[in-house]
């Protein structure tokens, strides 16, 4: 459930107009609700208050350090793929030892990072990489706490592009191969083995998924523990699905209930991972419309948001819910909802039924709060879109909106030219 409610045939972020954002910040504009956020993630908390747990917000779904701060600030941790995302963590006061640490990639200087902040766990990913923390700690003079991401072989049954567990995928080592790495862990001076991590994909729709996957990994569990390596963390990563259209997704004590005969009595401290279940319904990008445009065949409703605010539709012909700021009683149309971008697959919805619009009018591309203005981008350069976080009456900018000198900083004419 969300805040974005029509009162009086006018859409609400909680108690504010979103036409007033419109016009105080401009657009495009991501607007998210406080309440919502908030709603989404103590949901978890208590979904898991059986168990000793941190819910460690994806901070890829959403990375502003205002959206960060509010989750530091209710006890929860953050879920982190980068040295640029622990950065921004700790920036938005996420106490390190509630950072868990994932990624194929991870670089010597992010790991020396990560280790010099004391972060709660690297999530291991390969061999080379476990063989890799081992040296840098080394040299460091440090332990570093690990766990080995296990890839359990279990299909999400979600988009290809964010299915994540299954073999043919570069996530994680391979489950039946994770006991013999789980020993050379055990032996390695300088890694000292914590838990054990699985994350199988993003936008599930089903529990059976992430219970398959857990049976997979406690069975390894069981057979670590008879060896003496004793797991204290377990991350069941992500992943549960929001509803964008009509899907209906578990709830997170519909996953905390699935999982809960085969976690208790085990002493483990439950680690999750959930981004766009939190922040996914809890954001809007507000777009003006700047013309109309009719072809013979076709429809377009131009807008002055593009594939470079919210890339999704495009790259995964994701469906957004596209909403009139004004409900009107005006004849329904069948149009494109197009960017400015120069690429055919510029497009926030196609064929799609809306209300007939003016030039000038705010629409809102709903469901808009994770994986949007993280995978934003400058392309065409465009100045990036303005982040507003509304609390009841409240509403504060939480990232400006980029100006044409933003789009220069860092660039260099060398003295050739
Ligand atoms: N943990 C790990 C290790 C992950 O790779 C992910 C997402 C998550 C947690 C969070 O998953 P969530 O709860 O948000 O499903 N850009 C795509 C989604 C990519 C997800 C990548 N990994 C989209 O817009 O649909």
């Amino acid at each position: 459930m969300h805040f974005f409610r029509y009162k009086n045939g006018e859409l609400h972020a909680e108690d504010v107009p979103v036409r007033e954002l419109a016009e105080t910040y401009g657009t495009p504009l991501f607007v998210y609700s406080h309440a919502t956020l908030l709603r989404h993630f103590m949901a978890y908390k208590k979904a898991f208050s059986d168990f000793p747990h941190i819910i460690c917000f994806a901070m890829k779904a959403n990375s502003n350090s205002a959206i960060v701060r509010l989750f530091a600030k209710n006890g929860g941790g953050a879920d982190v793929v980068s040295g640029g995302e622990i950065y921004r963590a700790l920036r938005g006061g996420m106490p390190s030892n509630r950072i868990v640490y994932a990624g194929v990639g991870k670089t010597e200087k992010e790991i020396r990072f990560a280790l010099k902040e004391k972060i709660l766990m690297f999530n291991v990913e390969s061999e080379e990489e476990l063989v890799e923390i081992d040296r840098i700690a080394g040299l460091m003079e440090l332990k570093a706490p690990v766990a080995l991401r296990v890839n359990p072989d279990v299909d999400p049954r979600t988009h290809p592009y964010i299915s994540t567990g299954l073999e043919k995928h570069k996530f994680g080592i391979p489950i039946e191969e994770a006991f013999e790495y789980y020993k050379l862990a055990a032996k390695l001076h300088n890694i000292k083995v914590v838990g054990i991590h699985k994350h199988i994909g993003s936008q599930i729709t089903q529990v059976s998924p992430f219970v398959d996957a857990l049976k997979k990994v406690m069975a390894l569990v069981d057979k670590l523990s008879r060896c003496g390596v004793k797991i204290k963390y377990l991350d069941i990563g992500g992943g549960l699905g929001i509803t964008y259209k009509d899907e209906e997704p578990p709830m997170p004590h519909d996953l905390a209930r699935g999982l809960a005969p085969i976690l208790k009595n085990r002493g483990l401290t439950i680690i999750t991972e959930p981004g766009r279940s939190i922040t996914g319904n809890a954001g809007i990008l507000v777009t003006k419309v700047l013309y109309l445009k009719n072809t013979k065949n076709k429809r377009f409703l131009i807008v002055d948001a593009g594939m470079n605010d919210l890339v999704r539709p495009s790259f995964y012909d994701a469906y957004h819910h596209i909403l009139p700021v004004i409900k009107s009683m005006r004849k329904t149309i069948i149009a494109d909802v197009v960017g400015p971008i120069c690429e055919s697959g510029d497009f926030m919805a196609k064929d799609r039924e809306v209300k007939a619009v003016k030039p000038g009018e705010f629409l809102s591309v709903m469901s808009a709060g994770a994986y949007g203005f993280s995978m934003s981008s400058n392309y065409n350069s465009r100045p990036r879109a303005a982040e507003i976080l509304v609390k009841g009456k409240e509403h504060s900018l939480i990232r400006k909106r980029e100006t044409y000198n933003d789009l220069l900083r860092g660039e260099v004419i060398p003295r050739f030219l």
